[in-house]
């Protein structure tokens, strides 16, 4: 653990090294506890989904102080969540419904490179067409947005905002309505983590069932199909 706080850039990265790494770990691991993987390999029942950015700089275990098998992840460049994203409803549906995890978590962070390169008006190829649906965010706020004058904390706030968003286009699929309709506990979370100080910070848009939703995105009972 402490070599591994002591690396202070990345450089000194290759292809052995990640190797030579890995039986360092399995040693270490082994050493403090000898049943860790026949534990772990006996299955997972993980309470939480965490959708989260790509970055390298936010890894869901290392920032929340858990283990393997503790949380069940989806990454994606700017922790995006649209309805139309098979890789995304199929890692909630599969964690609703199989694992029965309680909470998911939609984490962004702030100096998000993703969100920057939404607000700009720069062409940086395929992603953008995945960038934007930011943009299409910013579009839905913009009566705040524009009126913030720093550059920075205008990005912020898109970062809260992208996520925030998240969270309620989890809430309109069927998966998580027909989970709530049947009466399990789920709670859809929104938080934004800081590269900065290393802290998370709840962006306070905790939901649990539909009461909150505008009419028009609610699932018809007869309607709802897995
Ligand atoms: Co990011």
């Amino acid at each position: 653990m402490c070599a591994k706080l002591e690396k202070t850039d990345s450089q000194h990265i290759t292809y052995e090294s990640l190797l030579q790494g890995n039986k360092d770990w399995v040693a270490a691991t082994l050493q403090e506890d000898p049943s860790f993987f026949d534990r772990l390999s006996a299955g997972q029942k993980p309470p939480v989904l965490w959708i989260g950015c790509s970055d390298s700089r936010v890894p869901a275990n290392q920032i929340t102080n858990t283990n393997p098998g503790d949380i069940f992840v989806h990454r994606n460049i700017a922790n995006v969540v649209v309805h139309t994203d098979m890789n995304m409803l199929s890692v909630l549906d599969y964690a609703v419904n199989v694992l029965e995890v309680e909470h998911v978590i939609v984490c962004g962070h702030y100096g998000c490179g993703g969100v920057q390169a939404a607000m700009s008006n720069k062409q940086f190829g395929i992603i953008d067409n995945w960038l934007r649906n930011i943009k299409d965010t910013y579009r839905l706020h913009y009566h705040e947005l524009d009126i913030i004058s720093d550059p920075k904390k205008r990005t912020e706030r898109l970062v809260e905002l992208n996520v925030i968003e998240g969270v309620f286009n989890l809430t309109k699929t069927s998966i998580v309505q027909n989970r709530w309709s049947n009466g399990k506990t789920l709670s859809l979370h929104g938080w934004a983590y800081s590269l900065e100080t290393g802290f998370i910070t709840d962006l306070g848009v905790t939901c649990n069932s539909n009461d909150h939703m505008a009419n028009v995105f609610r699932i018809a009972e007869s309607a709802k199909k897995a």
